[in-house]
């Protein structure tokens, strides 16, 4: 990345402006954290409910610390083990933080990205940075900068890191003293952090969608969605609706299993890594080809990110 675009990032950044940067996950959407109207102009941006607080994104521990009024010991293994990387903790928040970016609320979640652009912008402005995905709220996150103009134009600076590594979203985990608790799904799997500390599995959370408290509000049943109509499939319906694309029914369709080629089958890696980089471009290409419907096969497949995979897929076809 050329040094006089983060300078330009940074410049922008501390006028209170923002900028979408890249990160190993998704790209975020760059704001001083510590700047309440910088974090407005992101709310109204992305179109996103005040009540849904933001991540913040540090250099590393020690800017994390700063902004939180306990550090247990879960926080600290888990952040030694997994930062810079695809985590966020969810603690206690002290009061440097201003109150829009944690919509109110009495915590704040911290991630440290791992993508050398993320990490040099950070370095380089020197204070933290909120950063929700670089999307509107509630539609498909953006894997890579083409996505970003798509969702904003010319109204944010995009520093271009190319397509993100990972492709969805971090994996967030509230600490409570010493209980650890899987809010989202990600990249890093439950099975990867109960080896470093007592952290319980995630619960989805039936119905959170609507008012009143949530345990995570950016988790509405629908989400991560495409704005054409959404359906999953399972793989005993591989033959049925390939028929339907053959009879030309106007569909795209986004499968790992059926072994065929047509223009409108989207086709998807068969490992849960591969399947997660390429999930949010499937799903733009998706939706940009004006189809009727899209239909996904949802990947049955045991353990590692399928079931982060499985949580973004029931979100894109809920409602
Ligand atoms: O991978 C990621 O986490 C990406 C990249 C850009 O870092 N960011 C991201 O941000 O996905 P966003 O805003 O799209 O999703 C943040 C999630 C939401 O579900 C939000 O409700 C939850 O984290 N969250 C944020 N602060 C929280 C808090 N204090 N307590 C509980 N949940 C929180
Ligand atoms: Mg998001």
């Amino acid at each position: 990345m050329d040094p006089q675009a983060i300078e330009q990032a940074v410049t922008v950044l501390r006028r209170g402006g923002l900028v979408a940067f890249p990160t190993e996950t998704v790209y975020g959407l760059g704001a001083d954290a510590t700047n309440a109207e910088a974090v407005a102009r992101v709310f109204e941006l992305k179109g996103r409910p005040g009540n849904n607080p933001l991540i913040v994104h540090v250099a590393g521990i020690e800017q994390a610390m700063a902004l939180v009024s306990q550090w247990p010991a879960t926080a600290e293994k888990l952040a030694r083990r997994f930062w810079p990387g695809p985590l966020t903790l969810v603690l206690p928040r002290n009061d440097v933080i201003p109150d829009i970016v944690c919509a109110g609320g009495p915590t704040v979640a911290v991630r440290c990205p791992d993508h050398p652009v993320a990490r040099a912008l950070l370095e380089a402005f020197g204070s933290p940075l909120v950063g929700p995905s670089a999307n509107k709220s509630g539609g498909v996150s953006s894997t890579t900068a083409e996505h970003v103009r798509a969702s904003f134009g010319d109204r944010v600076q995009v520093l271009d890191g190319g397509p993100s590594e990972r492709g969805i979203e971090s994996t967030v985990v509230r600490i409570e003293g010493a209980r650890a608790t899987i809010l989202r799904p990600g990249v890093v799997t439950h099975e990867q952090l109960a080896e470093v500390a007592d952290v319980e599995a995630y619960e989805p959370v039936q119905g959170a969608d609507g008012a009143g408290p949530m345990p995570s509000p950016g988790m509405l049943k629908k989400h991560y969605a495409p704005t054409t109509p959404t359906r999953l499939f399972d793989r005993t319906q591989r033959r049925a609706v390939f028929d339907r694309l053959e009879t030309g029914d106007k569909l795209v369709v986004i499968s790992h299993g059926i072994d065929a080629d047509h223009p409108a089958l989207i086709r998807m890696p068969r490992d849960a890594d591969g399947y997660a980089r390429e999930l949010y471009a499937a799903m733009h290409r998706a939706d940009d080809a004006g189809a009727d419907a899209i239909l996904i096969e949802l990947p049955d497949a045991e353990g590692q990110v399928w079931s982060a995979i499985r949580d973004r897929l029931r979100r894109a076809a809920a409602g």
